[in-house]
């Protein structure tokens, strides 16, 4: 398997191109590049009356909108915005009285392999009985509440439960450290948290409510007035009297009925925290009929969802896929979904080939990480290999997160796919809310490691630094030169830094999604080249370098400056590589190693186990020009091992390289 670098290669000769079954393409809603084209068409020739009669078709609206896109205030869009509705509504109560209401809307697997079903009806009992206990508590439309849990049903009730009463959630991951949970609950001034006793990984129980107790213990979480604690395993943990309550007992009393508090199509549905490429995690603010719509629609798009199909998202709620296609996409397209407790290697690395036999899975969506570890594990055990499971239920298989390297593709298309199934490669991020370029499977020819055409509406293009369009084969900045309905509103509590970072004034207005992107040649198809400021993509999680480096330098007594920079890796796509200077004499062999390991333990502790450097490297100094500035492509060569051969004559220390270069 080759490395993302070694990948980028190869899809720039790249000329394999699946087409379509026939099949496929009869059945699919959008079925050939014909109807593809005439939806692109259509929204090019009246954009606003493409989006109102999605909007109206596809979600119900307490009260109709009468305008569609209000551009008055550029760039803080709004849609549909005299329109009310309720998301929660949409996803539950909207099913009531169809065939959808007694469907299976969840079938919960847990870590342990238990396996619950839950319908449409009892989800929306579940969720208007927290929703109640969320009231009475008192909290109510517009405040915020944290959600710090594990992959459960209770999760997604939380989430549900929050948008029925017009609170705006805000899911923090369950791998975030209690810093970095205090840091969003204070900046979302949340009311309430809701959380979990443990949470369950690999057979392993690991504390979420002593991360919430130590997290607010840090300060500055005042606001928090509830904490409710959904008890996932039998063993005890901390209640603080008249803080704390069990959900169970919370819901107790609650009744099964709670009207779905209508909101103004803006009304932010949540704030999740997301990486950038300075200072502290940025809040993106989404709305809530925008982005409804395109959880909505792009279900049906680039899943081509039907009735009986058995949907499977593994990501997290913690995470951006985790809202759209977890707890609100499949819900308000009626679909029967997989939620998944685990970790793909527990008990054994077949788990998700076994679960997709098990479940009769037919649309099934991961991240390359996952699939480059699974290739791993089955190619050194045979007991583990997708081909043990039976497969034949699968119809749709997609990625997202990261980019695929067509070695991956290749072996989740045959040996996953048995070459039946077509691969949609979603490119999008936490700020798009969905879907923005990737293949259609009723339509699109697929060519490995690229991500083909932007949906219909979505105006995606590669630009120079000026924002003019460059040529098919060049290599540019990939932006959006129209709004979408699920676009990012504002970043929670700094708009400033919300127009700074998206809508630079440079590029023409052009909303600025971060990476470089080229098109081919030939059929203009997308191929995304990674980001192009300093996020990290390390298993498919957003991390920002600089958020990194001051965990570093935070550890004051031992460090004195550090510098973060990813490196390309066979599984997790990039690796996080620090090189770090202390405040004492460079260490060296068993020294060096007991030094990396303590640095290590605390970034897991400032902000999670998922930012924890792979590769510490320590010198006296950093490579930096005469003016102060580090030079960070020369670590990146130094990360990846390479030779350097950038002109190092601006240089301060040039000797510093071999240092830093130097394993212990
Ligand atoms: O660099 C792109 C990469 O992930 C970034 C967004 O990360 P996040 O906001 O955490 O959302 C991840 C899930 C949508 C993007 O800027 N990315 C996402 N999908 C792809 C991708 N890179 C290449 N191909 C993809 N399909």
């Amino acid at each position: 398997m080759s490395t993302p670098s070694s990948a980028i290669e190869s899809t720039l000769v790249e000329n394999r191109v699946f087409e379509p079954s026939e099949a496929m393409r009869k059945s699919a809603r959008i079925s050939g590049m014909d109807a593809y084209n005439a939806l692109c068409a259509e929204a090019e020739s009246d954009f606003e009356g493409f989006w109102a009669k999605r909007a109206r078709e596809t979600l119900t609206w307490h009260k109709p909108f009468t305008k569609t896109l209000d551009s008055s205030d550029a760039p803080f869009y709004k849609w549909f915005d005299d329109g009310e509705l309720n998301a929660s509504y949409n996803c539950l109560d909207r099913h009531m009285g169809t065939p959808v209401e007694n469907k299976t809307a969840i079938i919960f697997e847990a870590d342990g392999g238990e396996i619950t079903k839950v319908t449409y009806k009892e989800l929306l009992a579940k969720v208007s009985q927290f929703a109640n206990a969320l009231k009475a508590s008192g909290v109510k439309k517009g405040d915020r509440v944290v959600i710090y849990m594990p992959m459960t049903v209770e999760g997604v009730v939380a989430m549900q439960a929050c948008a029925r009463i017009g609170a705006t959630h805000s899911v923090v991951f369950g791998g975030f450290s209690a810093k970095a949970l205090q840091e969003r609950i204070h900046d979302a001034k949340a009311v309430a948290v809701v959380t979990a006793n443990y949470q369950l990984r690999g057979g392993k129980e690991l504390p979420l409510k002593a991360i919430v107790d130590e997290g607010i213990a840090l300060g500055g979480c005042e606001t928090v007035k509830n904490v409710f604690v959904f008890q996932r395993t039998q063993t005890a943990c901390n209640m603080v009297a008249g803080r704390d309550t069990f959900m169970h007992d919370a819901v107790a009393n609650q009744s099964t009925d709670c009207p779905a508090e209508m909101v103004g199509a803006e009304h932010p549905l949540f704030v999740l925290y997301t990486s950038g490429s300075t200072g502290t995690p940025k809040g993106v603010q989404h709305s809530t009929g925008g982005y409804l719509l395109w959880a909505n629609l792009t279900m049906q798009w680039t899943f081509d969802l039907k009735p009986d199909d058995v949907f499977w998202c593994t990501a997290d709620i913690g995470w951006i896929t985790g809202h759209t296609y977890v707890a609100y996409g499949p819900l308000a397209a009626g679909a029967t979904q997989i939620v998944f407790e685990g970790v793909p290697t527990y008990p054994n690395a077949g788990r998700f080939w076994q679960m997709i036999e098990r479940h009769k899975c037919s649309i099934f969506y991961t991240a390359p990480t996952a699939i480059r570890s699974l290739i791993k594990a089955a190619e050194a055990d045979e007991k583990v290999h997708p081909a043990r499971s039976d497969l034949s239920s699968l119809r749709i298989m997609g990625s997202v997160g990261e980019p695929i390297n067509p070695e991956a593709w290749m072996w989740y298309y045959k040996h996953v796919g048995g070459e039946r199934c077509p691969i949609v490669d979603t490119f999008w991020q936490t700020e798009t809310g969905g879907h923005m370029i990737t293949p259609l499977p009723g339509a699109t020819p697929l060519v490995p490691g690229s991500c083909t055409l932007p949906l219909p509406g979505i105006t995606t293009a590669i630009v120079d630094e000026t924002g003019n369009d460059v040529p098919n084969g060049s290599g540019g900045i990939l932006v959006v030169k129209k709004p979408w309905p699920s676009m990012i509103r504002t970043i929670w509590g700094d708009p400033e830094r919300f127009k700074k970072s998206y809508f630079p004034d440079e590029l023409k207005g052009y909303y600025l999604a971060g990476d470089g992107a080229v098109r081919s040649p030939d059929r203009g198809y997308f191929r995304i080249t990674g980001r192009i400021d300093d996020v990290l993509n390390v298993s498919g999680h957003r991390m920002g370098t600089m958020e990194i480096e001051s965990a570093l330098v935070g550890k004051t007594d031992l460090v004195a400056e550090a510098a973060v920079v990813g490196r390309p890796d066979d599984t997790t796509g990039e690796a996080i590589c620090a090189f770090v200077v202390l405040k004492r004499a460079v260490p060296h062999g068993d020294e060096a190693k007991a030094i990396a390991k303590e640095l290590r333990d605390w970034v897991a502790k400032e902000i999670g186990p998922i930012a924890k450097p792979k590769d510490i490297r320590f010198g006296e100094n950093l490579p930096k020009t005469r003016s102060g500035k580090i030079m960070r492509r020369l670590l990146r060569s130094i990360a990846k091992n390479e030779k350097v051969t950038q002109d190092t004559s601006t240089l301060e220390n040039p000797a510093i390289l071999d240092q830093l270069g130097q394993a212990y």
